[in-house]
């Protein structure tokens, strides 16, 4: 399973693109409205720091024609963009023409099994369930992972499951077990990966001892 942030913020960009791990960014617009700079220059920054994964920018339209000329606009800013469509029949529309153009497409907002197999046979190069959003309803994310993942895998699709809208760092491990190829977290919950209170005190120790050792 790859990692891609889920930030519109540069500086966050930079850092999670130092750490080596991270192969994409996804965007959406409640993430740009919080930076409050114009959408298309902001892409631009971005793809000048993420030059060959995955850059996700969502269409504010939502009828097909309107999804389809905003993102043509959105795919010339690089070649690594791609077009987030919402999970709707005119969505469908737009992200077929998308797969015909050869434009890479992101379906976002996907809460069912159906919904993602749609997109899938639309052409979407990869689907977005939401974990944390279905979670907060009381229903179990995860499972949605699972159930995509099986169907894809039973029925050779190769659209790709991002698994979104993640919390914390049980969402990550477990959409990597339930057949996620990409999780994309906020720079926050990958950093929070990292940490293990045995990993901070065996470094405390192994310092201690060191010093000891250098001293007598
Ligand atoms: C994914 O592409 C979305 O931008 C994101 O994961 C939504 O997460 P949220 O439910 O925490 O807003």
């Amino acid at each position: 399973m790859k990692f891609f942030v889920d930030t519109a913020n540069v500086n966050e960009i930079k850092e999670a693109h130092e750490l080596g791990i991270i192969d994409g960014v996804t965007t959406n617009p409640s993430l740009v409205a919080k930076e409050g700079v114009d959408f298309h220059d902001r892409l631009r920054e971005i793809t000048q720091v993420i030059t060959d994964g995955s850059v996700s920018a969502e269409v504010i339209a939502l009828d097909a024609p309107g999804m389809i000329e905003e993102g043509k606009k959105l795919a010339e800013i690089a070649p690594n963009i791609t077009v987030k469509v919402p999970m709707t029949l005119e969505g469908l529309k737009a992200v077929r023409t998308f797969s015909e153009l050869n434009i890479t497409t992101n379906v976002t907002l996907i809460f069912s099994a159906n919904q993602a197999l749609l997109a899938a046979r639309a052409g979407a190069t990869y689907v977005s369930p939401f974990l944390g959003r279905l979670d907060d309803i009381g229903h179990n994310g995860v499972e949605l992972i699972s159930t995509i993942s099986e169907i894809f895998d039973r029925h050779m699709i190769e659209t790709q499951i991002i698994a979104a809208s993640i919390r914390h760092p049980q969402h990550v491990t477990d959409s990597a077990l339930n057949g996620a190829d990409i999780a994309t977290a906020p720079l926050s919950v990958l950093k929070q990966l990292v940490k293990h209170p045995l990993t901070d005190a065996g470094i405390e120790r192994f310092l201690q001892d060191y010093e000891a050792s250098q001293k007598g």
